[in-house]
C-alpha cells in the first residue's frame, strides 16, 4: 500500500490511550477538557494510520470497568464519542475507513446504538484502514462470550475460541501501544497479545501525535519475533 507500511512491517496496532484526566490536572483544568483534547488526538492519529498503510487500527475508547466512573464523566465521554462519529463518518466514507466496533456495545445507550450502527452500515464495503474502537469493552467479558458462543457449536478449542472473538476476521494484533506511562493491559486484548510486541510511552494520551506512533513502529521494526521458537 503506502511506503510506511513497506518499512514498518506492523499490519494491526492497538492503542491503549490513557492519560487524558492527568493531562487535564496538569492544567488546572477539567477532566472533560483533557478527553475533548484525547478525540482530536484521536483524530489526527486515524489519519495518519491509514497514511501510513496500517490494515487495522484498534483505539481502547471504554473499559467495562470504566462505568466505575462518576456519572458526569461517563455522560462527557459518551457525548465525546457521540460527536466525534457524526463529525468524522463522512471522512471515513470518502478515505475508504472501514469502522468496526469491539465490545458489547449494544448495552451503550439507544441513541449511541443506532449511531453506530449506521456508521457500520455504511463503512462496511470500504477495504481500507479498518478503525477499530473497543467500546464497553473488556477482554475477559470477550474471551468468555467467545467461548459461551464457541461452546454452543461445540467447538471449544483455541480456533474455536479465536473465532467467536470480537476481533475476529481482523489481522494479528502485532503492536499494543499504551500511553501515560502505566505498565498495565486494563483488561484489554489479553488473548490477542499473546505475542504482540508492547511499548510503553510516558506521553499523555493527548499529547500522542503521528510522530509518537512512527517511533513505535520503528521500534517494532527493529524487534526480533520468535513466537516461541528459535
Ligand atoms: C483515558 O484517560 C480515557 C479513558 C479511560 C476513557 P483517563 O481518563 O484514564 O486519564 P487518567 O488515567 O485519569 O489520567
Ligand atoms: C484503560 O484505562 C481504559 C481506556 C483507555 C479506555 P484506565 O485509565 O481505565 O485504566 P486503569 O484504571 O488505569 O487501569
Ligand atoms: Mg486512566
Amino acid at each position: 500500500m503506502t511506503e510506511g507500511r513497506a518499512t514498518h512491517g506492523a499490519r494491526h496496532v492497538a492503542i491503549i490511550m490513557d492519560g487524558n484526566g492527568r493531562w487535564a490536572k496538569k492544567r488546572h483544568l477539567p477532566r472533560a477538557m483533557g478527553h475533548q483534547r484525547g478525540v482530536e488526538a484521536v483524530r489526527t492519529l486515524v489519519r495518519a494510520a491509514r497514511e501510513m498503510g496500517l490494515e487495522a487500527l484498534t483505539l481502547y475508547a471504554f473499559s467495562t470497568e470504566n462505568w466505575r466512573r462518576s456519572e458526569d464523566e461517563v455522560s462527557t465521554l459518551m457525548g465525546l464519542l457521540k460527536r466525534y462519529i457524526l463529525a468524522d463518518l463522512e471522512e471515513f466514507v470518502a478515505n475508504n475507513v472501514r469502522l468496526k466496533i469491539i465490545g458489547d456495545y449494544r448495552k451503550l445507550a439507544g441513541d449511541i446504538v443506532e449511531l453506530l450502527e449506521d456508521a457500520l452500515a455504511r463503512t462496511a464495503g470500504n477495504d481500507g484502514t479498518t478503525l477499530v474502537v473497543a467500546l464497553n469493552y473488556g477482554s475477559q467479558d470477550e474471551i468468555a462470550r467467545a467461548a459461551a458462543s464457541a461452546a454452543a457449536k461445540g467447538a471449544v478449542t483455541v480456533e474455536g475460541i479465536e473465532a467467536e472473538l470480537d476481533t475476529a476476521g481482523l489481522p494479528p494484533l502485532d503492536l499494543l501501544i499504551r500511553t501515560s506511562g502505566e505498565v498495565r493491559l486494563s483488561n484489554f486484548l489479553l488473548w490477542q497479545a499473546a505475542y504482540a510486541e508492547m511499548v510503553f510511552v510516558d506521553t499523555l494520551w493527548p499529547d500522542f501525535t503521528p510522530a509518537h506512533l512512527a517511533a513505535a513502529l520503528q521500534d517494532f521494526a527493529g524487534r526480533e519475533r520468535r513466537y516461541g521458537g528459535r
